[in-house]
């Protein structure tokens, strides 16, 4: 089996997770039924929700459930702008770091053609943590803000954002907060309470859970606009049956407690460094998620390297999304500073819950030479 370094595009169902859900596939019952069928599904549907709620540090009224990360996404920035301008209020700014997951750029993009959001983009640093003064100074200078989105941790090259000290500078100027947290629940300890967001977003097939299920974490004191009308389940926010079987994996993959991959990564990283001349770590050194190895390797096309890497059995990443089947050079790398051709040479391995010491070592074998020849690819490509 070739090994898997891609966990941050999704990961490997858990053992318990993929027995719950085959068993709720038998489920019968609509759980918004009155019937006994209905309300035993109802039941279990609930205790899932306590289960995620737990997860989150938010109570069971304030998960909605949706069908993913990008719906959550989605939900949280646009039912936030909706509300934030409703009854004749006028606030179509939305503060946006540059690096977010394309799941809100492409939302709030959209917001700024179909609804006339002005977008204030806002910078990153070299490591990628978010520039807290320049969103400091973006509340003090405008009162028209109808909310902050932000991600928790950067899914490309792992930094965590000091959410706690953003929130807290939004609360001040009555700002809502959306955090898109899917790359960083089930790594870090993610909680609507503490945080001081308004919304988080998460998924479950990013930590052991079933594809096709994710929520929105809701506070009570928030108000959004719903994406979807129809029956008016879940507090009228998101109509639709609900999922019971996903829910109740999601429940189980909720429960699932960290732990650190750490040591396990830092192997990976100095291994890297080690083997690879002209490899170098990108993101944040200290501020990283567990799971997260980002690097730029000087002369390849990332492109290439994981075709190599294919070849020799090893799943990674470039992280950064396609155009038309044309590899674009990251946006966050971008917004990072590096030039286009350092941002064309990164590759990003992510380990997960099933990830061992053989599966790095493996990866470490194998790269030297596929760099070597990811770069005389790229010689040639240039010599054309
Ligand atoms: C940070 C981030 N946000 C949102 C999403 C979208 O989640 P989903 O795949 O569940 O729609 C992803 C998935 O790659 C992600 O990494």
């Amino acid at each position: 089996m070739p090994v898997y370094l891609d966990h941050a595009a999704t990961t490997p169902m858990l053992p318990a997770v993929r027995d719950a859900y085959v068993a709720a596939l038998d489920l019968v019952g609509n759980p918004a039924s009155i019937h006994a069928h209905g309300q035993n599904a109802k039941r279990m549907l609930e205790e899932a929700r306590e289960q995620v709620a737990a997860s989150l540090g938010c109570d069971p009224i304030e998960v909605v459930f949706t069908s993913g990360g990008t719906e959550a996404v989605n939900l949280g920035v646009k039912g936030l702008f909706w509300a934030r301008n409703a009854a004749g209020a006028s606030r179509p700014r939305i503060l946006v770091p540059r690096g977010e997951h394309h799941a809100t750029i492409d939302t709030v993009e959209w917001l700024a053609t179909h609804e006339g959001a002005v977008i204030d983009w806002l910078p990153i640093d070299a490591v990628g943590r978010i520039d807290v003064a320049a969103v400091d100074s973006a509340l003090r200078e405008h009162d028209d803000i109808a909310l902050l989105t932000l991600l928790w941790a950067n899914n490309e090259v792992g930094t965590i954002q000091p959410v706690g000290e953003l929130t807290a500078l939004a609360a001040a100027h009555g700002v809502p907060v959306h955090v898109d947290a899917v790359s960083a629940y089930g790594h870090l300890p993610v909680s609507l309470r503490d945080s001081g967001a308004s919304a988080i977003s998460i998924s479950a097939h990013k930590i052991g859970g079933p594809l096709g299920i994710g929520a929105l974490a809701l506070s009570r004191s928030a108000t959004v606009e719903p994406l979807l009308h129809g029956g008016g389940q879940q507090r009228n926010v998101r109509s639709g049956t609900q999922d019971a079987p996903g829910a109740i994996a999601f429940g189980v993959a909720a429960q699932h407690p960290l732990s650190s991959l750490e040591p396990l990564r830092d192997r990976l990283i100095e291994g890297v460094l080690a083997s690879v001349e002209g490899a170098v770590l990108r993101g944040d050194p200290e501020h990283r998620l567990d799971n997260n190895a980002h690097f730029t390797f000087e002369g390849c096309q990332g492109d290439s390297l994981l075709f190599m890497l294919d070849m020799a059995g090893i799943s990674a990443s470039t992280g950064s999304a396609c155009q038309a089947g044309i590899p674009e050079p990251s946006h966050v790398l971008l917004g990072m500073g590096l030039t286009e051709a350092d941002a064309r040479s990164a590759l990003r391995f992510t380990l997960g819950h099933d990830s061992t010491e053989a599966d790095v070592d493996a990866l470490l074998a194998a790269l030297p030479a596929a760099v070597e020849r990811a770069r005389r690819a790229g010689y040639s490509d240039r010599a054309v």
